[in-house]
């Protein structure tokens, strides 16, 4: 039996060489199709390989042969889920494979806002070398970071923070308590407990399917101020209308954002303009070293699920399996 899978791309050499060694698989690599061209592709795929483009339920209707899709990457808010699981398709996640590239993004967003690192290039290049002095930024080190989330993601960041010399406070569901208990980190079971303690607050957690947004006006003037927000996550966590206010009112000090609400933004986005957000485009995970291990990994998923030997932990909606 072949089995035919629809990439999502773009695709690693080192995934698709995975590949390309089955004589049991063929595989085609699409950037950017629109969605109604999907659906009419989909017609006799077994298998689907996705980055970040939306899986909605109209276009799992349309994959009439589909069997399992494997998530090139780890999040998962763009998929529809529930009607995956309701045809008994299971969806795979990468695991562990972007922690590390992702976390240090954390560390990079922290330092870089922080010390202004933006402002500070443009001011170079422009031989303005007396603004340094008017323009100071603020150490990383003795300052309190408030993680919202303690998972994969959440525990490499945690370890970074603590390497620089700060305090860790972490917040979430049951795993992430166990998990600050196993290392030693402070843990409150709501986020606005810690808020006013954190200079800086970082979000570590999945977009919420319902789209229930994490940090808004009242979380805002919660916090310490001039603190920093920080999100590698979702850009659907974050208020962001209420983050421009807080920014441009003075009870923030900056953001970090490697993720938005639209991406890429609208040319419009009043966020845009501000000159304490350090903005980067959706590339956390976009290391060298992770286009390699999460293409394996992904790869991986999708090879186990065709030779029925799936590890469960991988799969998001494991009580089909
Ligand atoms: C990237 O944002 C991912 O969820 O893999």
């Amino acid at each position: 039996m072949t089995f035919k899978l629809f990439v999502e791309g773009p695709m690693h050499d080192h995934g698709r060489a995975m590949l390309q060694a089955r004589s049991d698989i063929t595989f085609s690599i699409h950037e950017k199709m629109p969605a109604e061209e999907m659906k009419a592709a989909f017609r006799d795929v077994d298998g689907l390989i996705w980055r970040l483009s939306p899986l909605t339920a109209d276009m799992i209707g349309a994959a009439e042969k589909l069997k399992f899709v494997s998530r090139y990457g780890v999040g998962y808010d763009h998929i529809d889920v529930a009607a995956l699981t309701a045809r008994g398709i299971p969806l795979a996640i990468c695991g562990d494979a972007l922690s590390a590239s992702v976390a240090e993004h954390t560390l990079l967003l922290m330092l870089g806002v922080s010390r202004q690192i933006a402002v500070m290039d443009r001011i170079t290049r422009i031989r303005d070398y007396a603004t340094r002095y008017t323009s100071p930024g603020h150490e990383i080190q003795g300052k309190t970071v408030l993680l919202i989330g303690l998972g994969k993601i959440g525990l490499e960041t945690a370890k970074r923070c603590t390497a620089m010399g700060m305090k860790v406070i972490a917040a979430g569901r049951e795993a992430s308590r166990a998990a600050a208990a196993q290392h030693d980190y402070a843990f409150v079971d709501d986020f606005h407990d810690a808020l006013p303690d954190a200079d800086f607050v970082s979000l570590h957690l999945p977009g919420q399917g319902d789209g229930h947004v994490l940090l808004g006006e009242s979380e805002f003037a919660a916090m310490k101020p001039g603190a920093y927000v920080i999100n590698t996550a979702r850009g659907s966590l974050i208020d962001e209308d209420a983050l421009y206010h807080a920014l441009t009112e003075g009870a923030l000090g900056g953001a970090g954002l490697d993720v938005l609400r639209n991406e890429p933004p609208h040319p419009d986005c009043p966020l845009l303009a501000l000159d304490n957000i350090l903005f980067t485009p959706h590339n956390a995970a976009l290391t060298e070293e992770t286009g390699q291990s999460v293409s394996e990994v992904c790869v991986r998923n999708m090879l186990d699920a065709i030779d029925g030997r799936l590890d469960a932990s991988c799969v998001v909606n494991r009580d089909i399996l």
